[in-house]
């Protein structure tokens, strides 16, 4: 009900209005500012409605509200103005109307009236234009283009016309202008951002009213620069150094590259990698992605490669990238010793070389650089050889002295070679020299002269000495052959008398020697080496041929031959010790062997004659009686002192008489021819017989010793020649040397030839056959066995002991 009253007085208000409007009588209108104090005078009500002071109160004006209404003005009762009774702020009634129009009204009571009262209210300038935020918080991409539009929320203003937002203005910026259409408010990008010279920019914009005073509300627009993947990363350096030993350890960091991407986030992620490089310096390289850390991871050798020089990528996230370039120069470290070469070398060198000859080449190599490869070399002291530098790293290895192979046959030169390093390295190496022989050594005998001596009657081809000559050189260079040199000894060649073998330098007999022909002889014996040319030396040897009793003693008177018996006249008138006669036998043998006894085996009458046992004079022992007998027969022995002595025999043949003349009784001594031949056969017959028989006696036993018991034979045979030892002076024995022996030996030259049969009769030769059985076969026992030489007279010579011929 109340609700449709006021409706009813709204609708009846207007048409007052109208009409109060037309008649400009009745309603009120005030127009005034808002927000003026309280108690602020409107205006006055009394005046404008005519009414006396008094009379609003006692009417009880009053200011009434439509409904709930809130009473902006009152009246005073006691002057009638109206006046502010409560805040007015227009844009808290009335918001952006343009006009505001506050209804009250003025009742009277007593008579009731009702005066419609309009407030005009009027807009002051009392809000300032406001943004919504003071921050706006955009975001551009940096790569945004020239133009491009961004819309900014408007300002608002409170107020109303004049007093709203009338304009904008942006504080003046780099990149940005403003373009204020009707309604909208837009940043207009004046010049490309770069997020890397500025990410943020504050903008002031300013919304301004047109009141007065001018109002203004600003918002502070922070533009946020995006980065866009706008810049590659950069180096810090184009080009980086370092510098680095050799044979630095793994994990070594060599340098740092860095590189800075202005950008941001993945953008700006800067990775590092190497560029384009060989796969030696990826073995040796590492970077690290993040770090830029290059780092090693292999062998680094200066003498491979003396400096690297690696392209680094740095990239960032979105593929942006750019180089720079790593120079790592290796330093050199002494790690090579130095290498000895031999170049060339003469080996072996002639030991005749001059001192000075280049024998060998040397080359020294360091394979480190600069005062790491200066080398200096040497060879060890006691060798006879230097090194000559020569051109740059090369040497010639030179002799300095005479070499001797003889003395020093290989050599081990060592040759050391020292860097200048710190520490220095070195290095040896052995080169082994050997040293050729060249024939610069004659064979030397080992004595200055040899002497051989040899017992007469040696056996063909025995062994007289041996020589020896000594050849220091090489093989045939020091390989020795023994010759004789040409030569004649007693006029023949020396050839037939000696032989040397070539290989060994034993000197052999190539016959028997007889001392009766001659006592010594020198031969010279060629030591020759087999070098071309060959050298050799002389050297002489003497033969020094030793006497052995094989001479029987020669009896030169009486005169052994011949059918005229020498008969010697003895005075019957001689007394006891007269000379009658003497016996005169030789030796051809010498010393002991020639020193002859003479002796009386046989005689007619013993105790008439004695005999000078060393003199031969036979003298009467007595006085010569008469009844001695005419005739006296003498059987003389003469026997020298050899070992075995030899004998001889003869027949003296004495006639006690004064008077030659007295013997007619001689023919009976003489010679009967017939007789005296029958008795020569005879005993020839006998000899013959008896010689056979012992001959084959001889064999028997020999071919039994000599299958059985040879050994013992020779031993046997070895004592029973004493005459094996000769007393040095023995040979010097004058003799008369000149006889001739009657036993001819016939040389055998080869052992080879010794057949069986010779072979027994060489060692019966070799006085094999027991010595005590020719002794028992000696001159006497045939003088036994031939009986009394008085009855054969013819015998009249000589049986001689010693073994004849066969
Ligand atoms: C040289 O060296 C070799 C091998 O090492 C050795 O057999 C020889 O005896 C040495 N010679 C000398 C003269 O040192
Ligand atoms: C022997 O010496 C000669 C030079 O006199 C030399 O040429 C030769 O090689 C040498 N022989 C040996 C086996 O050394
Ligand atoms: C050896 O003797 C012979 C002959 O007398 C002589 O020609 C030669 O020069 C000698 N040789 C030496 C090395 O004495």
């Amino acid at each position: 009900m109340m609700d449709s009253k006021i409706i009813l007085f709204q609708t009846c208000g207007f048409h007052f209005l109208f009409l109060f409007l037309h008649s400009a009588y009745g309603d009120m209108s005030y127009s005034f500012p808002e927000e003026m104090k309280r108690g602020s005078v409107i205006g006055n009500m009394a005046k404008d409605l005519g009414l006396d002071r008094g009379a609003l109160s006692d009417r009880r004006a009053r200011i009434d509200t439509d409904g709930t209404d809130t009473r902006y003005c009152d009246i005073n009762l006691n002057n009638g103005e109206l006046i502010v009774a409560d805040r007015i702020d227009r844009e808290g009634l009335c918001g952006e109307k343009a006009s505001c129009i506050l209804k009250h009204e003025l009742v009277l009571e007593n008579p009731l009236e009702l005066h419609r009262i309009s407030l005009h209210i009027q807009d002051i300038n009392d809000n300032s234009p406001q943004f919504k935020e003071d921050f706006i918080n955009i975001e551009i991409r940096e790569s945004a283009d020239r133009g491009a539009r961004f819309v900014i929320e408007e300002a608002h203003d409170a107020d109303v016309g004049q007093n709203s937002v009338q304009q904008y203005n942006l504080k003046n910026n780099d990149n940005f202008i403003l373009a204020v259409d009707e309604n909208t408010i837009e940043l207009v990008l004046e010049k490309e951002l770069d997020r890397e010279k500025q990410q943020e920019i504050n903008l002031l914009l300013t919304a301004l009213d047109g009141g007065s005073p001018q109002r203004s509300g600003t918002v502070v627009i922070h533009v946020t620069v995006l980065d866009a993947n706008d810049n590659a990363p950069v180096f810090s350096q184009a080009v980086y150094k370092a510098s680095l030993p050799e044979n630095s350890p793994v994990d070594t960091v060599v340098v740092t590259v860095s590189a800075t991407d202005a950008d941001e986030g993945v953008n700006g992620d800067v990775t590092y990698e190497f560029g384009h490089v060989t796969d030696d310096v990826k073995n040796i390289f590492s970077i690290d992605r993040k770090e830029g850390q290059i780092q090693i991871i292999g062998d680094i050798d200066y003498e491979t490669t003396t400096s690297f020089e690696i392209r680094v990528k740095a990239k960032d996230g979105l593929g942006l990238s750019s180089y720079a370039k790593v120079i790592i120069s290796i330093t050199d470290v002494n790690d090579n010793a130095p290498v000895v070469n031999l170049k060339s070398l003469t080996n072996p060198i002639p030991e005749n070389v001059s001192p000075g000859t280049e024998v060998g080449i040397i080359n020294v190599q360091d394979r480190d650089s600069e005062n790491n490869r200066q080398v200096r070399c040497s060879i060890q002291q006691n060798v006879p050889f230097k090194l000559v530098p020569s051109i740059k790293n090369y040497y010639s290895l030179v002799t300095t002295g005479q070499l001797d192979r003889e003395l020093v046959s290989d050599y081990n030169i060592t040759i050391s070679a020292t860097d200048e390093g710190s520490p220095p390295l070195s290095s040896s190496k052995t080169v082994q020299l050997s040293v050729a022989d060249i024939n610069d050594n004659p064979p030397v005998f080992e004595e200055q002269s040899y002497s051989a001596y040899v017992s007469e009657n040696n056996k063909p081809g025995s062994t007289l000495c041996s020589v020896t000559a000594r050849d220091p050189d090489w093989r045939q260079n020091g390989t020795v052959i023994y010759s004789l040199l040409p030569g004649e000894v007693n006029g023949a060649p020396v050839s037939s008398y000696l032989s040397v073998n070539g290989d060994t330098g034993v000197i052999h007999a190539v016959r028997s020697f007889d001392y009766e022909q001659f006592r010594s002889f020198k031969v010279h014996v060629t030591a020759r080496d087999n070098g071309s040319p060959p050298l050799s030396s002389n050297v002489t040897v003497s033969v020094f041929v030793s006497d052995v009793n094989d001479n029987s003693p020669q009896i030169l008177y009486p005169a052994p031959e011949g059918n005229s018996f020498m008969t010697e006249l003895v005075p019957k008138a001689a007394h006891g010790g007269s000379l009658v006669s003497k016996v005169i036998a030789v030796d051809a043998d010498s010393g002991q062997n020639a020193w002859l006894s003479y002796h009386i085996v046989k005689s007619t009458d013993p105790g008439l004659f004695t005999i000078g046992l060393h003199s031969g004079e036979i003298r009467t022992q007595r006085d010569i009686s008469e009844s001695d007998s005419m005739k006296q027969n003498l059987i003389v022995a003469v026997k020298d002192n050899g070992q075995p002595s030899l004998s001889a025999t003869c027949s003296m043949y004495l006639l006690i008489s004064d008077n030659l003349a007295e013997v007619p009784e001689l023919k009976d001594i003489s010679y009967d021819e017939k007789n005296s031949k029958l008795t020569s056969y005879l005993i020839i017959a006998l000899v013959s017989v008896s010689t056979f028989f012992l001959t084959f006696i001889i064999i028997i036993l020999g071919v039994r010793f000599c299958r059985s018991r040879k050994p013992r034979l020779l031993f046997d045979g070895a004592v029973a020649i004493p005459s094996a030892y000769l007393p040095p002076t023995y040979a010097d024995v004058d003799g008369t040397g000149t006889l001739r022996s009657a036993y001819n030996y016939d040389a055998y030259l080869t052992t080879g030839s010794r057949t069986s049969d010779f072979k027994f009769v060489s060692s019966y030769n070799d006085n094999t056959l027991p010595a005590d059985q020719t002794l028992r076969k000696s001159p006497s026992d045939f003088a036994d066995v031939f009986g009394d030489c008085n009855g054969s007279p013819e015998v009249g010579t000589c049986f001689i002991s010693s073994v004849p011929n066969v």
